[in-house]
């Protein structure tokens, strides 16, 4: 007889998403209940929240040991995208500020916020298609939210593969959890913000 116990989740991304479930459902909502394909203003405050998410984890896609864990992490970084799309929607830049990460981060705490920005891609497709009725797309004002020429889901697996791969202890684990709720508190907050 075979007692061994599958576990419920049983890979990190899979773990990562189980942990994140509740702050990612209630963030969509409250993101979704702002009418932001009202019109292209109210749809600029979103890309002004995704604007500052980016803004704060810019550095990572370029730190040696995360790149030397996750193949094609440089090109996946999409601050420069999302500036295109304020500057199509004309409005500026949001304003410099300190970022909210951690000076000196942990890897396993950066691997959390990565997980939270590449997963954002998939709801990213939803928002792609809905952002069409303001005449936005990928060559203007939501290039951000396109998908990967590899498909989005593809790319998607090709990071979790990745994250899934690298050796973490339980207590890194738990790390990189803590980073993944630290990323979705950080937008809530910009969200609560840019929506007053
Ligand atoms: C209104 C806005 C949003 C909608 C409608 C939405 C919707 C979705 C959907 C449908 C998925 C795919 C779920 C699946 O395949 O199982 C997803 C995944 C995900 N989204 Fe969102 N999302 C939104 C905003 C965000 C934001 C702002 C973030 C973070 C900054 C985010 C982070 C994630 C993450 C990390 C995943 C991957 C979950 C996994 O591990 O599979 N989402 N989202």
């Amino acid at each position: 007889m075979n007692t061994t116990e599958t576990p419920a989740f049983p890979s990190r991304s899979q773990r990562l998403k189980a942990a994140t479930h509740g702050t990612h459902d209630s963030l969509d909502k409250r993101i979704m209940a702002e009418d932001i394909f009202a019109s292209r203003a109210r749809f600029a405050r979103f890309v002004r929240v995704q604007y500052r998410f980016h803004r704060d984890i810019q550095a990572l896609y370029a730190v040696p040991a995360l790149v030397a864990l996750l193949p094609g992490l440089a090109g996946r970084c999409r601050l420069e995208q999302i500036a295109q799309d304020l500057g199509d929607l004309e409005q500026g830049l949001p304003a410099a500020a300190p970022t909210a990460l951690p000076a000196a981060v942990e890897l396993p705490h950066a691997l959390g916020w990565l997980y939270v920005a590449e997963g954002s891609n998939l709801g990213g497709t939803i928002l792609f298609k809905m952002a069409a009725k303001l005449g936005l797309g990928a060559r203007f004002g939501a290039s951000h939210l396109a998908a990967h020429p590899d498909g989005a889901a593809r790319h998607w697996r090709q990071f979790t593969a990745a994250l899934d791969a690298v050796p973490l202890t339980a207590g890194q684990e738990a790390e990189a959890i803590e980073g993944a709720n630290a990323a979705f508190r950080t937008v809530r907050g910009y969200v609560e913000e840019e929506f007053v």
